[in-house]
């Protein structure tokens, strides 16, 4: 049987009322991939919440996709499908990922419903009705062309201090000055390649100063980090301004109450999206009531982890309108910094800008979720994804030092006493030590300290293992008449094993469910650490987690660089440059990652001929060229390119020369027609760019290796 071990300086949670908890994260953009950037949050709440979940408490996890915005807009319309399609995409294959990775959300929901949409207006109106929505024109830059007002992020221009071609609406990345579009030498809408022009327009602003004595006090309530408090205490003191909540049509979003063509501005019903999905939840669920998470007076704790970029967004406009509208505020934002990969910001060229799927389809998510958290703790430092240190980490602590303690011991009770553990504990004290440590880690869980619980349970492992190799049940096994002591250390340090498998659950859940089947015990809470499995039939092992391998870590990140040129090799002239610059990790491209013979292989490159050269009308850069690969290369030597070379050569010059094409690249539909493969050239761009030809003798089709 599995008798409690006395340990009276320990209170029993199980003994007191559960805490309600309701946790959210950020919700992703519905217009792109999951990376493991965004993971890092994901798993970091995902690890608090399993924590609470195994202590007892009632804790709810919800997110949702930010479905809503220009961005997602211009994607969908990019893609010739409706914005409902392109979000019910995205939904699907962000919930692949999040379920891969073992993210446990109670509800994953969209902030494009019918909930979100009435909670949205609900707010808004609460607000408007007490006079805290002003209205009044703004100028804004125009797109005459797409009929669309412009945010700073779709204006590109030279930058007025340094001059530097290519520079963003607001600033610039190769000085850093910031300004206005209206400043840039010859600016042009990224979505069309126009000049933008100035045009007025109604907006609609929330009175965010007035309320700023309620945020000084709301935020020095315990609410936030240190380093975040200090952060909103220097706003608050420079002084805050009304925030814009309106956009004009078109824009994929709710419409303003009372206001035809305006709709809220995607930061609006974005954190109501959190309240959105858990309505949507509670209508499935009889135990959990709206009213219990959102009423001014509710006494349930509500928590938003996120990461250090949107701060702005969840302690200042949040709390407001919740509080204006009259709904509780969150009981505490929970802040994280940022992913790099080697010490350097996530990088397409790099090939570390890695997608959740792409690390999936080589590796462990487990791995992963170990790794991050063993580095994090609760302040909004970035956290470098170190893949040398992640391989050496992993492999050393879970496999060599965690797994091990299991498969050392196991073989024994499993051969040589049918699979038995002994009736009485050997070694009480050193049991009591683990079981005391609990309180600790524990505190360490609680608090965001999870690197912290890491140590102390890998401090733990190193414990167990030294007691077995102190006693070696390989040579008692050997010793006539020591059979019993072989079963009662293995029994020790699967006991020992056990309470690690509770102490970890929170972090890999899912290899902690397979040592819960092979220890043949019930899922393991908080609490049932305590228990000693004693006279306990155990299954056969089986190996818990392989090592990580180098050579699958090379694959991923190789696979990663081909989807970035393959995503380069999309972008061209016809194609709207949108949303680059909102991913969180902007990439500057450096030299070409480095790529296998198997790479290049793929590549069928070919001697062309370009029998037909004309300007496209309405493109300032491209020319349409008809190819021909010779007759030799089959029944689709024909080919239509477009190539953005219109600046270095006129179309005439360029009839009857040979040329060098990729030949095996999937047709890509541009905006004037579709584009069957890519001439190669060289050179900066401009008048500056040198078409590839071939040496005498060759003849169109021949293939290049
Ligand atoms: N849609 C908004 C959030 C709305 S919440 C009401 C958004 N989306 S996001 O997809 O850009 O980011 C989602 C979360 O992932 C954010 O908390 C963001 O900080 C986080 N991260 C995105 N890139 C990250 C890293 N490279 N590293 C760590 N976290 C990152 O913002
Ligand atoms: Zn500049």
């Amino acid at each position: 049987m599995t008798p409690d071990v006395a340990l009276p300086e320990m209170t029993k949670t199980s003994d007191k009322t559960p805490r309600k908890i309701l946790v959210t994260s950020a919700l992703p953009y519905a217009n792109g991939p999951i990376h493991l950037g965004h993971m890092l949050e994901y798993i970091q709440t995902d690890i608090w919440v399993r924590f609470q979940k195994q202590r007892g408490e009632i804790c709810t996890y919800v997110c949702a996709d930010d479905a809503h915005g220009t961005a997602i807009m211009l994607k969908a319309e990019q893609q010739h499908i409706t914005p409902e399609a392109l979000i019910e995409r995205v939904h699907k294959e962000h919930l692949s990922d999040f379920e891969s990775f073992s993210i446990d959300f109670d509800n994953y929901y969209s902030t494009h419903s019918e909930e979100n949409k009435q909670l949205s207006q609900q707010i808004y109106i609460a607000c408007r009705d007490q006079g805290f929505i002003a209205e009044r024109e703004i100028t804004q830059a125009f797109d005459a062309e797409k009929n669309l007002f412009l945010a700073d992020r779709f204006i590109k221009g030279g930058c007025p201090r340094c001059k530097t071609p290519d520079q963003y609406g607001d600033n610039c990345e190769a000085c850093g000055a910031t300004y206005s579009p209206a400043e840039l030498i010859n600016p042009k809408s990224t979505l069309s390649g126009s000049k933008p022009i100035e045009r007025q327009s109604t907006h609609y602003f929330f009175k965010l100063p007035e309320f700023t004595e309620m945020l000084k006090t709301w935020t020095r309530s315990g609410t936030l980090q240190e380093q975040v408090a200090n952060k909103l205490a220097e706003w608050l003191d420079a002084g805050l301004q009304e925030w814009d909540i309106s956009r004009d049509a078109p824009y994929f979003g709710f419409e303003i109450p009372g206001v035809e063509g305006k709709f809220f501005y995607v930061w609006l019903d974005a954190p109501v999206g959190y309240m959105a999905s858990f309505k949507n939840l509670c209508d499935q669920r009889s135990d959990l009531a709206f009213d219990d998470y959102w009423a001014k007076d509710a006494t349930t704790e509500l928590y938003h982890f996120i990461g250090k970029d949107i701060i702005n967004f969840h302690a200042l406009f949040w709390p407001a309108m919740l509080s204006c509208a009259g709904f509780r505020t969150p009981t505490a934002i929970r802040a994280h910094g940022f992913v790099t990969v080697n010490g350097k910001k996530m990088s397409k060229s790099r090939g570390t800008f890695i997608r959740a799927g792409t690390y999936l389809n080589y590796l462990n998510p487990e791995y992963l979720r170990y790794y991050f958290a063993a580095k994090l703790n609760s302040t909004t430092e970035d956290l470098d994804f170190n893949l040398d240190d992640f391989l050496t980490r992993v492999n050393a602590d879970l496999v060599g030092k965690v797994v091990n303690i299991a498969s050392r011991c196991a073989g024994f009770i499993n051969k040589r006493f049918s699979d038995q553990l002994s009736g009485q504990c050997s070694n009480i004290e050193l049991f009591d030590e683990f079981v005391s440590a609990g309180v600790q880690i524990a505190q360490y869980y609680e608090n965001l300290e999870i690197g912290k619980a890491i140590r102390e349970i890998m401090a733990l492992a190193d414990k167990a293992n030294q007691y077995i190799d102190e006693h070696k049940p390989w040579v008692l096994a050997k010793e006539p008449g020591k059979e019993f002591e072989v079963q009662s250390v293995c029994s020790v340090g699967l006991n020992l094993f056990r309470i690690l498998m509770v102490y970890l659950k929170p972090v890999i859940p899912s290899t902690v469910t397979h040592a819960e089947h092979f220890l043949n015990i019930p899922p393991l809470t908080w609490d049932a650490r305590k228990q000693l499995l004693l006279d306990h039939r155990i299954n056969k092992f089986q190996p818990l987690m392989s090592r990580v391998e180098q050579d699958k870590i090379d694959a991923m990140i190789t696979a990663t660089a081909a989807e970035a040129a393959m995503e380069a090799s999309k972008s061209s002239e016809d194609q709207i440059d949108i949303g680059s610059s909102l991913e969180s990790n902007k990439t500057t491209d450096e030299k070409s990652p480095q790529i296998n013979f198997d790479d290049f292989a793929k590549v069928d490159l070919r001697v062309a001929r370009i029998i037909k050269a004309r300007e496209v009308k309405g493109a300032d850069k491209l020319l349409q060229l008809t190819l021909d690969l010779g007759s030799e290369y089959g029944e689709d030597h024909l080919r239509n390119v477009f190539a953005g070379i219109k600046s270095a050569y006129q179309p005439e010059e360029l009839e009857g020369r040979l040329t060098v094409m990729i030949a095996n690249l999937a047709p890509r539909k541009m905006r004037f027609g579709i584009s069957e493969g890519m001439v190669l050239a060289a050179g900066p761009g401009g008048s500056d760019i040198c078409l590839l030809a071939p040496d005498e003798g060759a003849r169109p089709g021949m293939r290049i290796k």
